[in-house]
């Protein structure tokens, strides 16, 4: 199959590009690069400098495909709070000129990178997806806005979509060539290695007065090569003729923000000095994914989603110098 990859030079869309050449899919990637890196697109893939909001651009991406993986998409909660207008614009507005292109063209499935911030606060977890869709933020609110978007071209013309909601997503290539590059960083890991890697020997843990064991937040980590075999599965699936469904992608187990800066340390070799400040507003203290549907549906299970073999890859990627290393050798599958 040809599959449009939004948002391809971007962390998640450029693992998932490669994965697919790598499955034998042929890619052409549409990114505005405004927060992407030309270097993590794959040479094989085809590339096409735009926005999903231009409708000439994507139709030109469009050409000859069989299905759209949409990634592109601001992802900065605090940003978000900053700026709603902006990620409601860039989130829900701009992809529907996507929808409706893929409409004419005939393109009619579609794999979502939705979010786990489209529950909010959950009533209990681990969070079904069928559990009610109270985000508490706007960069929850407008990926929210984008999956309805999605219902409603499901019922108008038929579209079918594989919408997945990630919990936090980490990790990068096993031999460290394509990883996470955030500008600014909010993720933990590529945060607490990024310090270590610096020569800091201190982090601070937002909040120790959570109802859970240590009374650090707990989070669901999902690593994203097992992300993007379930876009290859979620992409086959459609193309196969099958429907669409709503997905969560992480583990079903979590672990405390104290246990992953502690997996950092012990990884990177060295004793961090842990500091606790105040709790981040909006932060529930429990995300875990209820985690069978996608087992279920798409025969998905996580290989490298342990937090060890996370922090592992993820330290490779950041000792070995990101894309500064320049490298393009690839050794090894995800
Ligand atoms: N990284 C996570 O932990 C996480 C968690 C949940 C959901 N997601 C979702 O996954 C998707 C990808 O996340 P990521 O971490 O790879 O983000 P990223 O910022 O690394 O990549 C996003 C890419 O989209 C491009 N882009 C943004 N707006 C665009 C537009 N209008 N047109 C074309 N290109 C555009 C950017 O240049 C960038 O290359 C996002 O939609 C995000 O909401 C990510």
């Amino acid at each position: 199959m040809r599959v449009l990859v939004t948002g391809g030079a971007g962390y998640v869309g450029s693992v998932s590009v490669r994965l697919l050449l790598q499955a034998g899919h042929e890619v052409v990637v549409l990114d505005t690069l405004e927060r992407g890196h030309r270097e993590a697109v794959d040479d094989r893939a085809d590339f096409v400098l735009g926005d999903v909001g231009d409708a000439d651009a994507v139709r030109e991406a469009l050409c000859c495909c069989d299905a759209v993986l949409h990634c592109a998409g601001y992802i900065d909660v605090a940003e978000s709070v900053r700026d709603p207008e902006a990620y409601f614009e860039n989130n829900a507005s701009k992809p529907a000129v996507l929808l409706e292109q893929m409409r004419i063209a005939g393109v009619d499935a579609l794999v979502f990178s939705s979010t786990a911030a489209v529950y909010g606060e959950p009533d209990a977890v681990p969070i079904p997806e069928d559990a009610p869709c109270r985000p508490v933020n706007p960069y929850g609110e407008s990926k929210l806005r984008f999956e309805q978007a999605i219902a409603a071209a499901s019922q108008s013309w038929g579209l079918r979509a594989v919408v997945f909601r990630y919990f936090n997503v980490a990790g990068a290539w096993p031999d460290g060539s394509l990883g996470e590059a955030h500008e600014p960083e909010t993720h933990i890991i590529p945060r607490v290695l990024g310090v270590i890697r610096d020569g800091v020997r201190e982090f601070e843990i937002y909040g120790r007065d959570y109802p859970t064991p240590d009374g650090t937040c707990i989070r669901d980590y999902i690593h994203v090569c097992d992300l993007a075999d379930a876009h290859v599965r979620g992409l086959e699936r459609l193309v196969a003729g099958k429907d669409g469904c709503v997905c969560n992608l992480g583990t079903g187990k979590g672990w405390s923000n104290l246990e992953v800066v502690q997996a950092c340390a012990r990884t990177a070799s060295v004793s961090m000095k842990v500091t606790f400040g105040p709790r981040r507003p909006g932060d529930p203290a429990v995300l875990v994914a209820g985690a069978d549907r996608a087992r279920a549906l798409l025969g998905w299970r996580p290989r490298r989603s342990d937090l060890g073999t996370i922090v592992e890859d993820a330290w490779r990627w950041e000792r070995g110098g990101r894309f500064g290393a320049g490298r393009k050798d690839v050794t090894g599958s995800c």
